[in-house]
């Protein structure tokens, strides 16, 4: 049995456009319904759980769960630029009022992939423009909002943005090997988190703020070191280091990358390959932990961590693997301070569309009824004990 400190905080993760529905007036929208594109599902109705969170959030109470991450969405709260919206304010107020509710923290993140329609249109994350209109639906959301929240995620994974966005042509816009776009995407968002940290400080309500990561347990074949550690440091460090004077840092890793002198390269044959593509790595989690660590010195949340598998023994096999490695971690003397399962229920996984089942809750796309899986019932018995048996 391993002992997680006390107080340590445990909850699961949401992404509004993964899991609301009908958030038809952002570029995610526009992309899943344009032609051409690697999208194999409209994300549609979703979970539905713009209208049914209270039933969701009850499931997470009974699994002994302490928070709950989820987004807001920007395109909702501002449907055009300088439109604000009272009543999408009060739904996310109604929102947070349900999980303080329940006693469950509401972990608030302001950007989660998805950019309103009006904002994408004239440039998106490459116009500068963009950080000042970020901070300004940031301003006006912490204004409504603040009292409420218990900890605050500025933007997920800023570093994925640029690079599906501008380089793979996975996310809108959908640029291929555009450096220049990706150069400037990676400034903005990084200028953006900046400005959103200092506008959700001033208040109105008094919470941590930091920002989530996405990261990866970096790998160098033999003599590739210092370019593994050059690919490691645009990705990850640029953006670690942007963020020092944060409150935390949210880890999320779910793999490994493996660098050799070709470059980034894929799976080491013989390793098992998620439906993701990548590896089953389940010691991402805690090699992300001591790196974040290692650059920022801040306390660390695993703010996301999961599989994607239609096997749940699968899930429960890497989760008490990937925990086994936070625990290190925390043996070490590290500061982690949570963790945030992704996801708290099968969800719309961006171009993989539904295919892909990251939750421990499922979901029946004609139904939406949830059904709590085999997973669901191990992690909550973690989660209750504070023990990883
Ligand atoms: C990271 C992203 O934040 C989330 O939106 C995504 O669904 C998960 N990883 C799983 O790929």
């Amino acid at each position: 049995m391993v002992r997680f400190p006390d107080g340590f905080l445990w909850g699961t993760a949401t992404a509004a456009h993964q899991v609301e529905g009908d958030n038809w007036n952002n570029d995610w929208w526009a992309w899943e319904h344009a032609p051409d594109t690697a999208c194999v599902d409209p994300s549609g109705d979703a979970c539905d759980h713009y209208w049914r969170y209270p039933q969701d959030l009850d499931i997470l109470v009974e699994l002994g769960f302490q928070a709950y991450r989820f987004s807001i969405e920007w395109s909702r709260i501002e449907p055009e630029e300088g439109e604000w919206s009272g009543a999408q304010l009060d739904h996310y107020a109604r929102m947070l009022d349900a999980c303080i509710e329940r006693g469950l923290q509401p972990v608030v993140t302001f950007h989660h992939f998805t950019t309103p329609r009006w904002a994408a249109s004239d440039g998106g994350w490459t116009n500068p423009v963009i950080a000042e209109r970020f901070a300004r639906f940031c301003e006006h959301a912490v204004a409504a909002l603040g009292d409420r929240i218990a900890m605050a995620c500025t933007i997920n994974e800023p570093n994925i943005v640029p690079l599906m966005g501008w380089l793979m042509g996975a996310f809108p816009p959908g640029r291929t090997q555009d450096l220049d776009g990706y150069a400037k995407a990676t400034e903005h968002l990084i200028a953006a988190h900046r400005r959103a940290f200092d506008v959700l400080k001033a208040g109105p309500g008094d919470f941590p703020v930091g920002l989530t990561l996405s990261m990866s347990d970096w790998w160098a074949e033999p003599g590739c070191e210092a370019e593994m550690q050059q690919y490691r440091a645009h990705h990850e460090d640029v953006y670690l280091e942007a963020c020092r004077d944060n409150d935390f840092v949210g880890v999320q890793a779910y793999s490994r990358t493996r660098v050799d002198s070709t470059g980034v390269t894929g799976p080491e044959p013989g390793v098992e390959v998620l439906a993701m593509g990548y590896e089953y790595w389940p010691s991402a989690a805690e090699a992300a932990i001591r790196h974040a660590v290692e650059v920022t010195g801040l306390p660390v949340y695993v703010t996301e961590n999961g599989i994607g598998t239609d096997d749940d023994d699968q899930r429960i096999r890497f989760l008490q693997e990937s925990l086994a490695g936070v625990a290190r971690t925390i043996d070490d003397g590290l500061d982690v301070r949570g963790f945030f399962h992704w996801s708290l229920m099968d969800n719309f996984e961006w171009a993989f569309g539904y295919r892909m089942k990251f939750g421990i809750v499922g979901v029946d796309q004609t139904t939406q009824r949830r059904t709590i899986k085999q997973s669901a019932r191990w992690l909550s018995e973690v989660v209750k004990s504070n023990m990883l048996p």
